[in-house]
């Protein structure tokens, strides 16, 4: 067989392997998946494990509705539609961090079992922690951070989780936080227990 003459020599080729990132950094990639209503407490507990993650030396990257819906799906709205499709990028953005063996943290609201099954499944089952911020609505609302609940109780926005439109619980999160109960550094040190020993190259 006659080799093709624009062949490029595998070795050049080859990409390199997400074991070749992970050796690099000294760690398993990982999505830690957070989901839970609007206001409680998502990306305050992302970004907090962040930092303690970080200080302990691992490279950590937090995708939220702040670097995500502000731009890669500034074209989204809330829409069952939208929703689904922010999930579905969002997952495929998160694949790519893990497999740089980068642990992820994602804090979206991601409403339905469906949709957090499609991320699961879009970047693996094995790499990916799915964490419930169970935040009870009372205790959402009572924050309402944004004002957002407020508008929504006046019906001055539509489709709002919680309000008018539907949040289903995990059935089988691998961690419950209700942070009602747990303070941020409780929260963030149960987090810690969890994701600590799945990161952890052995050897
Ligand atoms: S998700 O349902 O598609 O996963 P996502 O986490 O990206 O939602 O965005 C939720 C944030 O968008 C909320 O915290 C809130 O600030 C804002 N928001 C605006 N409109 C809505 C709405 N109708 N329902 C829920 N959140 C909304």
């Amino acid at each position: 067989m006659t080799e093709p003459t624009n062949h490029i020599y595998p070795v050049f080729d080859r990409l390199l392997s997400r074991t070749d990132k992970e050796q690099l950094l000294h760690q398993r990639g990982l999505m830690v998946w957070l989901t839970g209503l609007s206001g409680s407490g998502k990306s305050t507990l992302a970004i907090a494990l962040e930092r303690e993650l970080h200080r302990r030396g691992i490279l950590c990257r937090v995708l939220d509705g702040d670097n995500i819906r502000s731009g890669i799906n500034n074209n989204l709205g809330f829409s069952a539609e939208d929703r689904k499709e922010n999930i579905r990028r969002i997952a495929e953005v998160g694949k790519l961090f893990v497999n740089t063996g980068i642990v992820t943290l994602a804090a979206f609201i991601s409403p339905t079992r469906e949709m957090r099954a499609m991320a699961a499944h879009i970047i693996g089952e094995a790499d990916f922690l799915e964490v419930y911020v169970s935040t009870p609505l009372a205790t959402c609302e009572q924050r309402d951070v944004k004002g957002l609940y407020a508008k929504a109780r006046k019906g001055d926005i539509s489709h709002f989780t919680g309000i008018s439109a539907p949040f289903e619980a995990p059935l089988h999160p691998a961690l419950s936080l209700d942070t009602s109960v747990l303070d941020i550094e409780q929260s963030v040190g149960r987090l810690l227990e969890l994701v600590i020993p799945k990161i952890t190259l052995t050897k």
